[in-house]
């Protein structure tokens, strides 16, 4: 049985002043809902050390990366980066490190964005760079993928969803890729209200455990876990995660708000 995930991805909102007293909130308010990340957990465990709900990460801003740590000791949510740099050090001005991420305690990172592969010219190859720097460096990586209203309405989503899979996961061992979060983001329903719904996620969820099937074998394919994001709120969250080959979501706007606490407590 896979854990559910749910991933906030605050994206560029919020002084490192508001997500704290955010984060402080969330963590009150997700005590015992909230599981440690992966694997299982003892039965009949609850409160802030073993809570038996889903895994909880806040993907913030890299200046409120420390203080939302700090935050949230104590807790089972986890932190995570919305980007990181493929090279280890030297003159990229600008940009983070996965070992800068994992000093300060992050654990997972959000990888090729649509937004930035439409803001910030990210290609499926820079995002296998990622994804292998990422798991060499110890982070968990949730990797997007997803199609435009075009592509949909040309009918190539899974075969565009599914390249983009491949390319991704390229030299990627299968011990690593049990480990891997995917989300499935179609793009049309990113920041429109205007979620897939639960029949056409399954459907593009399903099919990339199957790309993740041939590729390596069906023990990575149950393994590693598949989300669904895209205008994902209190109202649909449940239906959506209940679905067999959704394990959770990668939640935008409704991750920064109250609402948060019930898309956590539905899953
Ligand atoms: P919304 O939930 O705001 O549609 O954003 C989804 C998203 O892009 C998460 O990464």
């Amino acid at each position: 049985m896979r854990k559910k995930i749910i991933a906030g991805n605050w994206k560029m909102n919020k002084t490192p002043l508001e997500a704290v007293t955010f984060a402080k909130d969330l963590k009150a308010k997700l005590s015992g809902s909230s599981g440690p990340a992966g694997g299982s957990v003892p039965a009949g465990s609850s409160g802030p050390t073993g809570g038996s709900g889903p895994e909880v990460v806040f993907c913030v801003p890299f200046v409120s990366l420390i203080p939302v740590i700090e935050a949230l000791e104590g807790s089972n949510i986890a932190v995570g980066a919305q980007n990181m740099h493929a090279e280890d050090s030297g003159a990229f001005t600008g940009e983070i490190s996965a070992e800068m991420l994992t000093s300060i305690g992050v654990s997972h990172v959000i990888i090729g964005h649509s937004e930035r592969r439409e803001y910030f010219a990210e290609t499926d190859a820079s995002v296998n760079k990622k994804v292998l720097k990422a798991i060499a460096a110890g982070l968990a990586p949730i990797v997007c993928v997803g199609e435009t209203l075009t592509q949909r309405e040309q009918g190539i989503t899974i075969d565009l969803v599914r390249m983009q899979v491949r390319i991704a996961l390229g030299g990627v061992p299968a011990s690593d890729a049990r480990g891997l979060v995917i989300a499935y983001e179609p793009i049309w329903a990113i920041g429109t209200g205007r979620a897939a719904t639960k029949d056409d996620a399954q459907e593009v969820c399903r099919a990339i455990r199957q790309i993740v099937r041939e590729l390596y074998d069906e023990e990575t394919a149950q393994a590693l876990r598949v989300q669904y994001g895209g205008s994902v709120n209190a109202k649909n969250a449940a239906e959506l995660f209940n679905m067999p080959d959704i394990d959770g979501g990668l939640v935008g706007g409704a991750s920064i708000k109250p609402e948060f606490e019930s898309i956590v407590k539905g899953a």
